[in-house]
């Protein structure tokens, strides 16, 4: 999974008194997108988001905990906003996302210069406490879980011209994977009904937006427990009907849930583009027993071996886990052995970081630090040369790139993906953003591609 960490920019708000609004976002894409729904629900308050936290009335910190390095960042990000309250005594500064719903009150005591904690159930209660922290001056927190996320049907703007937008489809988990804090933070996994889903995106079409990205920690689990008793193929089937899309990506899906249905749309629904993220964790079935994955290494490599026959072209990423309890020489060789065995077009990778409250706490074996650094370092360095390997293909290759703006590296190139999410930088004007271009790949980097238009 990225992981990004952005501020929102700038939209015109009219007939209310305006304030400022900065949004600092920590964590997953599903993150980035409360984050735009905070911002949504906020600007019919008169707050304008503005990319200068100096400048804000109000400052949201949207939270991470999947790592302690996740939840660190933020008590040092906070740490930074001190001056701006010493210089402006009537900012507020609130806490929202997974460190929030963990920690709730705790964060009040522990961060003096805070006002608001909200957990990951009450983002649609925002507004409305904001207005009781501003008239009252009382500190608040709310981490209720609810029956029901009312946030997740929060309508955001496409930003001026965003070609792409995000979509939640399902929220929360039920997979309790034994190093995973997720369930406890987002709590019980609920799908969105499949009518909502179709509207929104008809509409984000209407507004210009030609790609959607469908976000769930396990999208494949879509509809278990919805009410019209849809699934994900299905739904799949009915987004890429919709005119004006012409991208369809998902994000997250869990290996054992893939199904041969959901397999199959990568030939059927021509908009799907021809990349999964599918998260393995190790190579090593005992780990993987241990982690609670519901799945073997073999199991893994069966599915990749399917979504290949059905789509040859697919790329296919993942995220690994090293240093898990009890992991040996020889689990962690299992590991390179199946990315050696997959090659992955891109990987994750990460040091298993213990999490209060989940099952992999009791489990025996710690690895030690430097033992994890080392097994990172050597899975990176293989998979630098997968991932060089896989964009080296390209070369000399035609792709279909949908420019979704100007370049970060250069101010005279535009920059898009391929369908296989590849960013591609070529020489282009801003006349390109939202259109779909033939681009001859010319040369291949670790993160990007450079291409000339065709
Ligand atoms: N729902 C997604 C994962 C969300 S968390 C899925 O099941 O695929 C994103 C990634 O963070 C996970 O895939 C895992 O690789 C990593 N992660 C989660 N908990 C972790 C922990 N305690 N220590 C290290 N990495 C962790
Ligand atoms: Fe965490 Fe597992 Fe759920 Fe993903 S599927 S969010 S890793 S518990
Ligand atoms: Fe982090 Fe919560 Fe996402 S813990 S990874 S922000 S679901």
């Amino acid at each position: 999974m990225a992981y990004s960490k952005e501020s929102l920019k700038s939209t015109r708000v009219t007939g209310v008194a305006q304030k400022y609004l900065y949004i600092h976002t920590i964590g997953c894409q599903m993150n980035v997108h409360d984050s735009e729904q905070i911002a949504a629900l906020l600007k019919e308050k008169g707050y304008q988001d503005t990319g200068d936290a100096g400048k804000a009335d109000l400052i949201v910190i949207n939270t991470c905990s999947i790592r302690e390095k996740a939840a660190q960042k933020v008590y040092s990000r906070v740490g930074r906003f001190h001056e701006y309250k010493r210089r402006n005594p009537r900012l507020i500064i609130c806490l929202t996302g997974c460190l929030a719903q963990q920690e709730g009150e705790k964060l009040l005591k522990r961060l003096p210069v805070l006002d608001m904690v909200i957990g990951t159930h009450n983002i649609h209660r925002l507004p409305e406490l904001l207005e009781t922290v501003e008239k009252t001056g009382s500190r608040i927190t709310e981490t209720a879980f609810r029956e029901s996320v009312q946030s997740i049907r929060v309508r955001t703007d496409p930003r001026n011209g965003a070609v792409s937008a995000y979509v939640t489809i399902m929220q929360g988990c039920d997979n309790f994977c034994s190093f995973c804090v997720v369930p406890y933070l987002r709590g019980r996994e609920e799908s969105r009904p499949e009518q909502e889903i179709l509207n929104e995106i008809a509409l984000l079409a209407d507004s210009g937006v030609r790609e959607v990205t469908l976000l769930g920690q396990n999208v494949n689990s879509y509809g278990k427990r919805s009410p019209d008793g849809s699934d994900f193929a299905t739904l799949l089937k009915k987004i890429g009907k919709i005119p004006g899309i012409n991208r369809i990506r998902f994000t997250t899906s869990h290996p054992r849930d893939l199904s041969e249905q959901v397999v199959r749309c990568f030939k059927e629904v021509d908009k799907l583009c021809e990349h999964i993220h599918l998260p393995v964790q190790s190579g090593s079935d005992r780990i993987l027993e241990r982690m609670n994955r519901g799945y073997t290494s073999a199991q893994y490599r069966e599915k990749v071996a399917r979504l290949r026959e059905v789509c040859s072209g697919i790329s296919i990423t993942s995220d690994v886990i090293v240093g898990f309890p009890g992991e040996t020489d020889a689990d962690f060789q299992a590991t390179l052995a199946l990315m050696d065995a997959v090659r992955f077009d891109n990987l994750f990778s990460f040091k298993y970081s213990e999490r209060e409250g989940t099952a992999a706490v009791k489990l025996e074996g710690k690895v030690e630090e430097p033992l994890k650094i080392e097994r990172l370092k050597v899975l990176q360095s293989l998979q630098e040369q997968h991932t060089l390997a896989g964009n080296k293909s390209r070369e000399g290759r035609v792709e279909a790139v949908l420019v979704e703006g100007a370049s970060k590296n250069s101010g005279c190139d535009v920059s898009g993906r391929t369908r296989t999410n590849r960013i591609v930088n070529f020489k282009g004007g801003a006349e390109l953003i939202g259109k779909t271009v033939s681009v001859a790949i010319t040369r291949a980097y670790l993160h990007s591609l450079r291409g000339e238009l065709h």
